[in-house]
């Protein structure tokens, strides 16, 4: 398998600003399709450029019945390859072949149940009831009023006559109810459909093929040149050291710096998965900066302050170390897919929220490095499928997110060792605890925050005034919003009662209840 095959068949995904854009894409990788997303507003050269098999125009948050509204682009439809419209790119798609589109009074948002029509080249190989009943996610306010010339109406509910059409002889599809979202039943299946039988795909986008093709490439790109990595422990970067173990072996530095902030053993994890007799074979080194990060925020009060120095030291730290190791030419990072979308949006105007990231942001320029980004074309979902592919430990690949500023925007206010170490037990009981009861991979995050407010609490007949440790868990997809995860009382409980009785400086417990928004799931 060369480069070029597993990228040859590929799908655009046309972005009109829907939330599900990027599950729309997931879906294809998940049947074994390459696709890419591109804004809207992509030019016609870009788009013959990239020779796409098939189109799918993703839903978005306005309306074709007002004027300056996204439109798709010009060629688009007449490129002779088959194109899916999802709700808004479906709307789209009728009024620019003469159909029309009206807004209703009442926007349509749930579970509905379409009828499909028997003649459907799209929905034919979906497994309905006898009423050719198939469960679906609805979202939307317009709906498509008529079709336009050579379009079929192939589904429809009581309220949505019109959801969904097909072109009787062009490969011209659209869909009202949104596949995506695991809400519509065989939603899977649909894009297989699409993605494999009418783009005539091969499923060819698989874990054992990406890394083979990432492998290949990585050879190439590298040839005999040492390769530097900033380890932090985290699912991208690990992916991103087994992945290059596999490719250059002892030709990958890692470095990995302790920088006081870190979780309890995650130091001894690290060390221990990429150690020199284990499966991977690299070269680690352990720089410990501990008393340097720490010395640095002595008094710093100010979150983002905070964020910046130990952004900051990290770069200093790992900079001096790099310096040490004089024949390297190449730094690589952790980058994936979602963050390339959105610095691509960010530069379009059109980003919504823009995380302050801890990374090794500038340094390639400033050390005169290349830079080799393994993941960059890959989900996070991808990212752990390569990650268990290329032997990494479970915990390891489905770990939940640690922000780089680590225990540091997780103590309020000024970071000072003996908070670090009570936190860092805290926070080790709750994880144990939620394992112990099967919750940690049921709930998205999950973690301790030291609060250095002094509560009273009660020990035999003495009052003792101590600090108070929060407790946070959330459901999300995306991370953008998220839900407080209603964990067991009794689970609670437990957490609560260790954590009073193995650490004598905490008085009180408390669990927080805050959605995202308008709470952030961090508490800095
Ligand atoms: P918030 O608190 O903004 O967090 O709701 C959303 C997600 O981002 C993580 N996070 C960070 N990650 N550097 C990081 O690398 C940071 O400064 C940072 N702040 C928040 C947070 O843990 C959550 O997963």
């Amino acid at each position: 398998m060369t480069r070029s095959n597993i990228h040859d068949q590929r799908l655009l995904v046309i972005d009109f600003g829907s939330q599900y854009t990027q599950l729309i894409a997931r879906r294809v990788r998940e049947v074994g399709v390459y696709c890419e997303i591109y804004p809207f507003d992509i030019d016609n050269s870009a788009l013959v450029a990239f020779a796409p098999r098939g189109i799918i125009l993703s839903g978005g948050p306005e309306s074709v019945t007002e004027g300056a509204t996204p439109r798709i682009p010009e060629g688009l439809l007449d490129l002779g390859v088959p194109v899916l419209g999802i709700c808004y790119g479906m709307q789209a798609m009728a009024v620019q072949l003469g159909g029309a589109v009206g807004g209703s009074d009442v926007r349509e948002f749930g579970h509905a149940v379409v009828e499909i029509a028997s003649n459907s080249r799209l929905l034919q190989s979906l497994d309905l009831d006898l009423n050719r009943g198939l469960p679906v996610w609805m979202s939307h306010g317009d709906k498509v009023l008529s079709a336009p010339n050579g379009f079929n109406v192939t589904a429809s509910t009581a309220s949505t006559p019109i959801a969904a059409i097909e072109h009787t002889e062009r490969p011209l599809f659209g869909l009202q109810f949104h596949p995506e979202v695991t809400q519509t039943q065989q939603g899977v299946e649909i894009y297989r459909r699409f993605a494999i039988e009418i783009c005539g795909c091969d499923g060819v986008w698989t874990a054992d093929h990406i890394v083979t093709d990432a492998i290949n490439h990585i050879r190439d790109l590298v040839g005999d040149e040492k390769v530097l990595l900033g380890l932090s422990g985290g699912v991208d970067s690990s992916v991103v050291a087994a992945m290059l173990s596999r490719a250059i072996g002892d030709q990958l530095t890692c470095v990995f710096v302790d920088n006081g902030l870190l979780r309890k053993n995650e130091r001894d994890e690290v060390e221990a998965t990429f150690a020199p007799s284990n499966t991977f074979d690299v070269k680690l080194v352990t720089v410990d900066a501990q008393d340097e990060f720490l010395d640095r925020l002595k008094g710093v009060n100010d979150p983002e302050t905070k964020r910046k120095i130990i952004g900051n030291t990290f770069i200093d730290v790992f900079e001096r170390e790099a310096n040490k190791l004089t024949d390297v030419a190449w730094l690589a990072q952790g980058t994936i897919y979602p963050d390339v979308i959105e610095s691509a949006a960010s530069q379009h105007g059109k980003a919504h929220v823009i995380k302050s990231h801890h990374n090794v942001g500038g340094l390639p320029e400033r050390m005169a490095l290349k830079l080799i980004e393994p993941l960059r074309e890959l989900f996070k979902d991808e990212v752990r499928e390569i990650g268990l592919h290329l032997g990494l430990p479970r915990e390891l690949v489905f770990r939940h997110p640690f922000p780089g500023p680590g225990l540091g925007v997780r103590i309020l206010g000024e970071v000072c060792r003996t908070y670090v170490d009570v936190l860092r037990e805290a926070d080790a009981i709750f994880l144990e605890e939620l394992r112990r009861a099967d919750y940690y991979d049921r709930v998205s995050q999950a973690f301790a925050v030291y609060l250095p407010v002094k509560s009273v609490g009660v020990v035999g007949d003495g009052r003792r005034y101590e600090h108070v440790i929060a407790l946070r868990a959330v459901e999300t997809v995306d991370f953008m919003t998220a839900r407080w995860a209603q964990l067991p009382y009794a689970l609670i409980e437990r957490v609560s009662n260790r954590i009073m009785n193995e650490i004598s400086t905490i008085s009180r417990v408390v669990y927080d209840v805050s959605s995202k928004p308008p709470a952030t799931i961090e508490w800095e």
